[in-house]
């Protein structure tokens, strides 16, 4: 996984808690002072310690803390590949183009990196369809970029999820009340 995601994972446990906990966790998670670089991938396993033990520590359920956790990396994740948003996309536009552009530039440029491959339609102006079948298990994370991004663009979105085999199929529908 990417450096980014750790970086912002230690950034999220100690905004949640203190830098003693925090070390608390690196200790337990059995990667004590560890140092992650944005520009390079790191085992998968690794983020798993590091998150179960802080779900475990915080006492936190895991599929919510992934959602809050999703919301929490947006803003960096926004500023980091905004040469790739185009400026008159809005929050449907943005969904749209996740797989064709932003994984694949994701992918391309970070060798170990890789993104979850979604499938996307476009069904109307309004509604979107992503399915999700990554074997991470990741889908809450998702949920959160999704919603962080919807109130990025100022745009109210209902979530429908349904199960699809292997894994998530969701439905993200702009309220007919916001304007773009
Ligand atoms: C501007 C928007 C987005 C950016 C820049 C972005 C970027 C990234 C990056 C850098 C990773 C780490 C990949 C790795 O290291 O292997 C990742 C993983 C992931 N992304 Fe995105 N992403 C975006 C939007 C979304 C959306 C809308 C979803 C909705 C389903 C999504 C779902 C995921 C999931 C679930 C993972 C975890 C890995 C997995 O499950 O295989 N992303 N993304």
């Amino acid at each position: 996984m990417h450096g980014i995601i750790f970086l912002q994972l230690q950034k999220f446990i100690k905004a949640s808690s203190s830098p003693e906990v925090f070390s608390k966790i690196m200790d337990e998670a059995k990667l004590r002072g560890k140092f992650f670089d944005a520009t390079k991938a790191y085992p998968d396993e690794e983020l798993v310690a590091i998150f179960s033990t802080t779900c475990k520590t915080l006492n936190l359920d895991p599929e919510v803390a992934l959602e809050e956790f999703g919301k929490f990396i947006t803003p960096s994740l926004l500023t980091t590949y905004k040469p790739y948003i185009k400026n008159e996309w809005g929050c449907m536009d943005l969904l749209e183009n996740i797989e064709s552009t932003i994984h694949r530039v994701v992918r391309a440029s970070n060798a170990g990196a890789s993104p979850p491959e979604l499938v996307i339609t476009r069904i109307n102006p309004a509604e979107v369809q992503i399915d999700y079948t990554s074997k991470r298990k990741m889908i809450s994370l998702g949920i959160g970029i999704i919603k962080k991004i919807a109130e990025h663009y100022n745009e109210q979105i209902t979530i429908s999820k349904t199960a699809i085999p292997n894994g998530t199929r969701l439905k993200v529908s702009k309220s007919a009340k916001t304007s773009k």
